[in-house]
């Protein structure tokens, strides 16, 4: 048995379930203020620092499950379009479904599952695509687990999917158990109206390398990589403050530096890694530039080449106006 496996067995195992005919499920996708980067775990997604986030509230994933009978093979619908088992979306899909049956036994599904979260500006659809699947597996199933049950089984099918489980403020605790059963995300209690993220979108271009690999490459090749964790504990406790102090300043800052620095560890890697394009520089000089000027605005960029824009809701016109194909997410 693989280690995802026997880690969702551990759960699972203690719950009777009762399968019910179908279950829908949506999950917001999330954007990190402190990133998580680089695994300690790999088949197990388990991190080497905590990272926090902050989810898109009504962009996600909305997610479909039907029984089928016995005979049948699942079935999935990505996007309003069929996928066939050789393609690795129907694989990851079928692996993460398999952790249930391998405790409640053989059940084949449709799967039907539509992103409302825009993938082409860069926001991971694995992240809620992986929390909404886990989420309509437990109900169709009707498994009454605990939300740090949920977290830990949504983390095996994507690490920041444990953070999509929740609306809000999200930090991961990276854990130390070796099985990872305490490596889970949990809800902060803060909630902050006025804060907003534009999502900029600079190419349609898929990235060719992977958050999976090149974490991989940067644990292994990266010097600046030994600083990281250091920085990303800083940063937590920074970014907490501001949240329960509604310090913009601070929480964009920290955002920003915590994003600036892993692309840092990512530029160290060797071959080295660079998932920005000529524009992405741009805009961030734009914004550098703003910012002097008087703006209260700050940057947070992930795996990809486009940037996510943090201001407040006062100068949302502002915003409209310096980056006009920005879409605006309110988040609480
Ligand atoms: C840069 O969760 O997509 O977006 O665990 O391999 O599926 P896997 O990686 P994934 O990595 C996300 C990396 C990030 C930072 C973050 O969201 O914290």
């Amino acid at each position: 048995m693989k280690p995802a496996n026997y880690a969702a067995k551990a759960i699972l195992e203690k719950y009777t379930p009762s399968l019910q005919g179908e279950y829908s499920a949506f999950a917001p996708a999330n954007i990190a203020l402190c990133k998580y980067w680089g695994k300690r775990d790999v088949a197990l997604n388990l991190p080497v620092n905590d990272s926090l986030s902050v989810s898109l509230k009504n962009k996600g994933t909305h997610t479909t499950l039907k029984t089928l009978p016995a005979t049948a093979t699942d079935s999935v619908i990505l996007n309003d379009l069929p996928i066939t088992p050789d393609s690795p979306a129907y694989q990851k899909i079928v692996t993460h479904i398999d952790l249930f049956r391998t405790v409640f036994g053989p059940q084949p599904f449709a799967v039907k599952t539509t992103n409302t979260v825009p993938t082409a500006a860069g926001v991971a659809s694995s992240a809620s695509g992986f929390a909404a699947l886990t989420t309509a597996l437990t109900g169709i199933y009707s498994l009454p687990l605990t939300a740090q049950e949920l977290s830990v089984l949504a983390r095996l099918g994507s690490g920041s999917a444990c953070r999509s489980v929740f609306n809000g403020f999200v930090r991961w605790y990276q854990g130390s158990a070796v099985d990872g059963s305490d490596s889970y995300a949990a809800l902060l209690p803060q909630q902050w109206s006025t804060l907003r993220i534009g999502l900029l979108t600079l190419t349609h271009q898929q990235k060719n390398i992977s958050s999976r690999e090149g974490m991989l490459r940067t644990t292994e090749t990266s010097h600046l990589y030994r600083q990281w964790s250091v920085q990303a504990a800083e940063d937590i406790l920074q970014l907490e403050q501001a949240i329960s102090q509604q310090d913009f300043e601070l929480l964009g800052r920290t955002a920003e530096h915590n994003a600036m620095s892993m692309h840092a560890t990512m530029l160290s890697a060797w071959p080295p890694l660079c998932y920005w394009i000529s524009d992405s520089i741009a805009v961030l000089h734009q914004v550098w530039s703003l910012r002097k000027e008087g703006l209260d605005i700050y940057v947070t960029m992930d795996a990809g080449p486009n940037i996510k824009l943090l201001f407040e809701q006062q100068d949302e016109k502002k915003i409209r106006r310096f980056f006009p194909s920005a879409e605006i997410c309110c988040l609480f």
